[in-house]
């Protein structure tokens, strides 16, 4: 239901001005986008340093670092797009899946802003973001389309139908493919201050992607799952088998048989893991054209999506099954407000939006938080699609999960 708000007057498309505000992991992101894509700035302030001292992300520590920089960050979207809070349309923010403490300190920031200066709020789904900025990128791209997300916590694919419609074809069984390249790059010594995957991908490029025989997971499950638990079990067992000291020496610091050892692991690993996402990939393409034989293009987004040798890869496999490859520039990929700001416009313009909030909310009101969904790792596996509706409002999960076709009327 459209909120009562969408009774005012909105502005044309072109002249909204959404501010989108990110918080759900461990960047703290702001951006100001147009309705007609054109986005005034991008701010990202990165807890990085904050990943490498502690080996992963601490829900309490992160939630600290957000409230520390959230005001600057915003601020500086805002300077950097010359306007302020009066000359925005509406503000979006990110409401899960994420870490609830975190997502709590930008849908407070949200709400302060758009209580202060009148303006309706979007609550915005995170992986519905990644998939739809690729729209942002390209303004070809309609409903429907195939989209594999790929990030620290996600490993999706769904068949896009529209706005809120997925119907999810593979998640994870375990763990997302960021998670095996972070810890990967952790066991292998690598200096995680540039973050787990673009370390591990830099290093494999001097490896021998054929040097580790790897087993591919999940071949014999004819669906569109996938796994990673045990991947990361072998890049262990691996790392171990070689005698490599990767705890006490770090790669900079490794002697130049040691750096060969550890690169033929990393690329070994790479070819493995996206292998893996080609290989259901190829099957999701096959059956998102059984249900919906218009689709042209095939998105791929997420953190991951900003690595080169999956981009070639799935470019590979798009271009096999006659699609195309729609992936957005690495720094739209990874966390940013930009996707928020623009799923924002998305659902704002459909007249899904929430009233500003009142004067006599008080201002550490809470909000209730999706800190899962059933887009997320660990719900909703089945080896056959499972449609999934999701509002985008700020409030309870408000998801509805039914059955899509079968596997058998897959098959037919
Ligand atoms: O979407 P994202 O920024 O945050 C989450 O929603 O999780 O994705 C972060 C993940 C991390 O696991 C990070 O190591 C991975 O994306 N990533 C990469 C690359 N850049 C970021 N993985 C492989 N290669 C990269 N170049
Ligand atoms: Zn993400």
């Amino acid at each position: 239901m459209p909120s009562t708000a969408a009774a005012r007057a909105v502005p044309a498309r072109c002249d909204l001005l959404m501010l989108g505000i990110e918080t759900s992991c461990d960047d703290t992101a702001a951006a100001v986008v147009r309705g007609d894509g054109e986005i005034l700035s991008q701010v990202v302030s990165s807890q990085a340093d904050l990943l490498a001292r502690y080996g992963g992300v601490a829900p309490k520590m992160a939630e600290e670092a957000h409230a520390l920089v959230i005001d600057q960050v915003v601020q500086k979207a805002l300077d950097d797009a010359k306007l302020s809070e009066s000359d925005l349309s509406a503000v979006a923010v990110t409401i899960g899946p994420g870490l609830s403490l975190c997502l709590r300190v930008g849908v407070h920031k949200a709400r302060q802003v758009a209580k202060a200066f009148g303006l309706p709020i979007v609550g915005v789904h995170h992986m519905e973001a990644h998939a739809l900025v690729s729209r942002l990128v390209n303004k070809d791209l309609d409903f429907p389309f195939l989209a594999l997300l790929i990030s620290g916590g996600h490993n999706l694919l769904v068949l896009a139908r529209g706005l809120g419609q997925y119907i999810q074809l593979g998640t994870t069984i375990d763990d997302a493919i960021g998670e095996a390249y972070d810890k990967s790059a952790r066991w292998l010594g690598l200096d995680m201050r540039k973050g787990g995957g673009p370390a591990l991908e830099e290093l494999a490029l001097e490896g021998d992607p054929n040097a580790v025989k790897f087993r591919v997971p999940m071949r014999q499950h004819k669906d569109c799952n996938f796994s990673y638990a045990g991947l990361k079990t072998q890049v262990r067992l691996a790392i171990e088998s070689k005698n490599l000291c990767t705890e006490d020496v770090p790669i900079s610091s490794a002697s130049e048989e040691d750096r060969q050892s550890r690169a033929n692991i990393a690329a070994s690993f790479q070819r493995v893991a996206v292998l893996h996402l080609e290989e259901r990939c190829h099957r999701a393409v096959e059956w998102a054209l059984k249900m919906e034989p218009s689709i042209k293009y095939f998105v791929v987004s997420g953190g991951v999506a900003s690595n080169k040798y999956v981009r070639t890869r799935l470019n590979q496999v798009a271009e096999n099954n006659g699609l195309q490859l729609v992936s957005p520039p690495p720094s739209l990929c990874t966390d940013n407000g930009v996707m928020i700001a623009w799923t924002g416009i998305e659902h704002f313009v459909v007249g899904r939006f929430e009233d500003p909030p009142t004067d006599d909310e008080p201002d550490d009101m809470q909000t209730r938080i999706e800190s899962s969904s059933s887009l997320s790792a660990g719900r909703a596996i089945a080896s056959y699609p499972v449609l999934i509706r999701f509002s985008g409002r700020p409030g309870p999960a408000n998801e509805d999960a039914t059955q899509g076709p079968t596997k058998k009327q897959l098959q037919q």
